[in-house]
C-alpha cells in the first residue's frame, strides 16, 4: 500500500453530522491522518498490533489502522452521535473495531499502540492531558497530536510521565468554519505530532 493510496481511501471517511464545539470535534484531514499512520506503519507500530484510537470521532485513525493491518482496534469515543457515524464508516470500509462509548479516562486494557488527536484544549484548558496520561498508562508506543504552542509544556509532562519522544512532526491543521464563534472560513492551527515510547511501566 502506498501512502497516496491510503490518503485517497481515507478521503471517503464521513465527517461529524452535528459537531460539538465543547468536545472540539474536528475531523483530521486525510492528508494528515495518512501521513501519521503511514509513518507509524513504517516503524512497525500498526501491522499486527493491538491499537487504540482515543477520541475516535468518526474513525479516520481506526479505519486507516484497519487498512494497514492492525490486529485489533479499540475505538474510544465519548459522543454517541459521533459513534453512529463511526459505525457507518466501519461498515463502508468493511472494517471491525471494538467501539467503547466512554471517556478515555476509563479505558483499562494494556495495548501496543495509541493513536490520538485529542481536543487541543481550546474550550477546556489542557483537555489533551487526560488523553496523554491514559495513553502513557496503557500503551508502549503513542502517537499524539498537540497544539504546537503548548509544546514545551507537553514535552515536560511526557518526561514526568516516564515517556521519551523519539520523533516529532509538525502539521498545519485546518479547522473549518463550523461553530458560531468562528469568524473565518478556515484557520490553520500549527500542531505537533509526537511519537513517544514508555521508558518504564
Ligand atoms: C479533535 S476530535 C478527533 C476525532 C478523530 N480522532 C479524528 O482525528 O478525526 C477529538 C474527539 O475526542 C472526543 N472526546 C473528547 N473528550 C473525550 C473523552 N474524555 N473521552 C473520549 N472521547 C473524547 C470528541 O468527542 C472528539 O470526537
Amino acid at each position: 500500500m502506498k501512502k497516496k493510496k491510503l490518503e485517497m481511501m481515507l478521503q471517503g471517511v464521513e465527517n461529524y453530522k452535528n459537531p460539538k464545539a465543547s468536545l472540539e470535534q474536528y475531523l483530521t484531514p486525510a492528508t494528515i491522518a495518512s501521513d501519521i499512520l503511514f509513518f507509524a506503519y513504517s516503524l512497525g507500530d500498526i501491522e499486527d498490533k493491538i491499537l487504540a484510537d482515543f477520541g475516535a470521532g468518526t474513525g479516520i485513525f481506526t479505519i486507516g489502522s484497519c487498512i494497514l493491518g492492525a490486529r485489533k482496534i479499540f475505538s474510544v469515543e465519548i459522543d454517541p452521535e459521533a459513534i453512529m457515524v463511526l459505525r457507518k464508516n466501519l461498515e463502508e470500509y468493511k472494517c471491525s473495531a471494538e467501539i467503547m462509548n466512554m471517556r478515555v479516562e476509563e479505558f483499562n486494557f494494556k495495548i501496543d499502540t495509541v493513536v490520538q488527536n485529542p481536543p487541543f484544549g481550546a474550550q477546556n484548558r489542557h483537555a489533551d492531558l487526560p488523553f496523554l496520561e491514559k495513553a502513557m498508562q496503557v500503551a508502549n508506543v503513542i502517537y499524539t497530536i498537540h497544539n504546537a504552542n503548548t509544546a514545551e509544556f507537553i514535552e515536560g509532562k511526557i518526561v514526568e510521565m516516564g515517556g521519551e519522544v523519539t520523533h516529532k512532526k509538525f502539521y498545519d491543521f485546518p479547522i473549518p468554519y463550523m461553530y458560531k464563534f468562528h469568524r473565518k472560513e478556515e484557520v490553520k492551527r500549527r500542531v505537533v505530532l509526537y511519537r513517544i515510547v514508555r521508558r518504564r511501566f
